[in-house]
């Protein structure tokens, strides 16, 4: 018998991300000291709180069962964080819903939403679940690409007008992945507005909005006067609490696309478990002392990495915020190219900007998710790197 992936599945992009894991293993096998900053995943612990919390909870043998859903105290834990990080009213009966990490959500979103022959407005470059989810969903994604020279915001007037008839979902992420932009609140309100006009709901993924960096306004979509009309925003505590593995996280706003997204997330999952629930509740209720700490470990990493390239002369902007640098390659190069010979030559794994989207190449995302030391370690490399092959 000729088992055969689904058509979907056949169109989901894999290839690049494949490629590089597999190049990485090949290397590992052969004792290469790999540095690899590819991966978008913390490698800082999380705090005692997290860990003591879930240990008092998980030794309770009646904490085992299925949860269905978020419980309220987890919902009302979300409404406070909102409020006292983004001054954001959320009301936790209405405009909550826990999910599986903001994944879930970003997977299941179009699903339950939109129809084939609908179209989805993604970031290009964007997180790829982005696009995946609109094929997994039969639909169209429409990439709106995001360029240097427009402080990589979206045009929101290029967008075709019988693609905008047919458009009922925008995703937009800032500070994003791969991009680590920010928007500032007239593109929020000016979003508000055409969202307003045209019927679509926004989608703002704000998995990254404790990674801002130099005390620059944390701002939430939700933030913005009229947001909750247009959309929602998903959150997680994946970065913000460094509870990647944990795979909890939230969609706050809109009251009808909470309803909806709740609705079809019935009918895939039973819930996380409750001492997960627990320490997240701990956490997002929490001093927040941490997050600080937090922003200025990866500012030192930051400021580490991007000192180091520049001083090879390969020109590399700096970050406002989350754990990425979107570093613009030398002239000559492709994307693929570059971070291919990067990995086989000097040992550090990056990623093509391409397996982002189209708008990605001419550009490798490289992620601070090594210490300082190693991250000086990694420039030195790519210095060498640079000066045997490249003119910059
Ligand atoms: C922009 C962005 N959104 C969402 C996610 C998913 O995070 P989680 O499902 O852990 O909340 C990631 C993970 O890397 C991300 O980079």
């Amino acid at each position: 018998m000729k088992i055969t992936p689904s058509t979907i599945l056949e169109k989901l992009p894999s290839g690049i991300f494949l490629d590089l894991a597999n190049r990485k293993q090949e290397l590992l096998k052969k004792g290469v000291d790999v540095i690899d900053l590819s991966v978008g995943s913390p490698d800082l612990p999380p705090s005692p709180l997290v860990t003591e919390t879930i240990a008092k909870y998980s030794s309770d043998p009646l904490n085992y069962g299925y949860t269905l859903k978020g419980t309220a105290e987890f919902s009302e834990a979300v409404s406070y964080f909102y409020k006292q990080r983004y001054n954001v009213d959320i009301i936790a009966e209405k405009e909550v819903l826990q999910l599986m990490g903001s994944q879930d959500g970003l997977s299941h979103l179009a699903l339950a939403l939109v129809n084939p022959g609908d179209y989805v407005l993604v970031p290009d470059p964007g997180y790829p679940i982005y696009e995946a989810s609109v094929a997994i969903a039969g639909a169209e994604a429409y990439p709106m690409p995001l360029h240097e020279e427009n402080d990589f915001l979206p045009v929101l007037e290029d967008i075709p007008a019988e693609v905008l008839a047919k458009a009922k979902l925008m995703i937009l992420s800032y500070p994003g992945n791969p991009i680590p932009a920010l928007a500032d609140r007239r593109f929020f309100e000016k979003v508000v507005a055409f969202a307003k006009k045209h019927e679509i709901l926004v989608l703002h993924d704000f998995a990254y909005s404790e990674l801002i960096f130099d005390n620059r306004p944390q701002i939430s979509f939700m933030s913005v006067e009229g947001a909750k009309e247009v959309g929602i925003e998903f959150n997680s505590l994946s970065k913000t609490f460094n509870m990647a593995g944990c795979r909890i996280g939230y969609a706050v706003g809109n009251e009808q696309a909470i309803r909806i997204l709740a609705a079809f997330k019935s009918h895939i999952d039973y819930g996380i478990f409750l001492p997960i629930q627990k320490a997240a509740v701990a956490a997002l209720t929490s001093d927040f002392v941490d997050l600080a700490d937090r922003v200025k470990i990866y500012e030192n990493r930051r400021d580490t990495l991007i000192e180091g390239l520049n001083q090879s002369g390969w020109q590399v902007k700096s970050s406002p915020a989350t754990m990425f640098v979107w570093a613009k390659i030398p002239e000559g190069w492709t994307s693929r190219d570059f971070a291919f010979q990067l990995l086989d030559h000097a040992g550090v794994a990056v990623v093509p900007g391409d397996a982002f989207g189209k708008q990605g190449e001419g550009y490798v995302r490289i992620a601070l998710v090594q210490q300082a030391e190693r991250l000086a370690e990694a420039a030195g490399r790519i210095r060498e790197f640079l000066k045997v092959r490249v003119e910059v």
